[in-house]
């Protein structure tokens, strides 16, 4: 029997209180990540090159892009993609990053579409905003503003960006439909989405579809694409497209996010998530 998303999410926690366990979740890897900020810059670049590559937050990244990035936003990198390399925005644009984190993605956009342009990160972890805002200062990037808030409601006016761009944060949200019509609502006519989220091939075992440490890990609240299409079409987007850009090894990358609870109830099921799992971005126009 197929568990949609609302039945998922209504037995992980109640909608309100899973916002603030996500909250607290990403506020304490903040926090965490706050910490780095004593140590020297060549300390924190022997750091990054001694990083162990992670299946999802890993390899995301050109070398170029890389380059130009504070070694803090590097290390504390938890998208599941590359958005700019999609959305490419121009110079003089507004770029909006929902779910933002430290701001890798926030500097890059930052360098794309230089001082005449501006870009706002949003994110509803006071510690991750608070990082991003360092990285900024880090990074020199003048045009960069962040906002505490929740991405479903965000106080910006109607048409105020160019493009909006998501790394592996809105499978966390407790309604998507809720997100992508802000997304649409923020945009300009014209205005690209540009979101980067794991999808699963396959319908997961309730025990994985209902885990909360699967959830908080974004694997429990995917989208199948025929559900990213729905919610996009339905807010009013066109041109939707979904790209692959890696499959993942599930024992590799999907298993240790998921409790042991989760994978043992899970039994026999296992065997069929084997690269059923993948980073995927999602494009949408908001009609000119
Ligand atoms: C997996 S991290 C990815 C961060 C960043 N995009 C990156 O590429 O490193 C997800 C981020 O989304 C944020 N987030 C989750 N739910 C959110 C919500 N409802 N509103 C705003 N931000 C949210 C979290 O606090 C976290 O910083």
């Amino acid at each position: 029997m197929t568990i949609g998303r609302d039945e998922r999410i209504a037995a992980i926690a109640a909608e309100t209180r899973l916002r603030d366990i996500v909250a607290d979740r990403f506020g304490e890897a903040g926090s965490t990540l706050a910490e780095l900020t004593a140590l020297s810059d060549r300390r924190l670049h022997e750091m990054v090159s001694a990083q162990e590559t992670d299946e999802i937050s890993g390899d995301n990244y050109t070398d170029q892009q890389l380059a130009m990035l504070p070694p803090l936003a590097i290390l504390g990198s938890l998208g599941s993609g590359n958005p700019l390399q999609h959305a490419m925005p121009r110079t003089g644009e507004t770029v909006v990053d929902l779910g933002c984190g430290c701001g890798a993605d926030l500097v890059l956009a930052a360098q794309a579409v230089g001082p005449s342009g501006s870009v706002l990160g949003i994110d509803v972890a006071v510690e991750m905003s608070n990082l991003s805002r360092t990285v900024a200062g880090f990074a020199r990037a003048k045009n960069i503003r962040v906002l505490h808030s929740d991405f479903s409601h965000v106080d910006l006016p109607d048409c105020f960006a160019d493009v909006v761009i998501s790394n592996n944060a809105i499978n966390l949200a407790v309604n998507v439909g809720d997100v992508v019509r802000e997304a649409f609502r923020l945009l300009k006519p014209d205005g690209r989405a540009v979101f980067c989220e794991i999808i699963a091939g396959i319908e997961l075992p309730k025990s994985i579809a209902t885990d909360q440490l699967a959830f908080i890990g974004s694997i429990a609240g995917d989208l199948s694409p025929l559900e990213w299409q729905q919610a996009l079409y339905g807010a009013g987007f066109r041109d939707v497209d979904l790209v692959v850009d890696k499959i993942y090894d599930f024992h590799e990358a999907i298993a240790p996010v998921c409790s042991m609870e989760a994978m043992h109830k899970a039994g026999k099921k296992r065997k069929e998530l084997e690269e059923q799992f993948a980073g995927a971005t999602i494009m949408a126009r908001k009609p000119a």
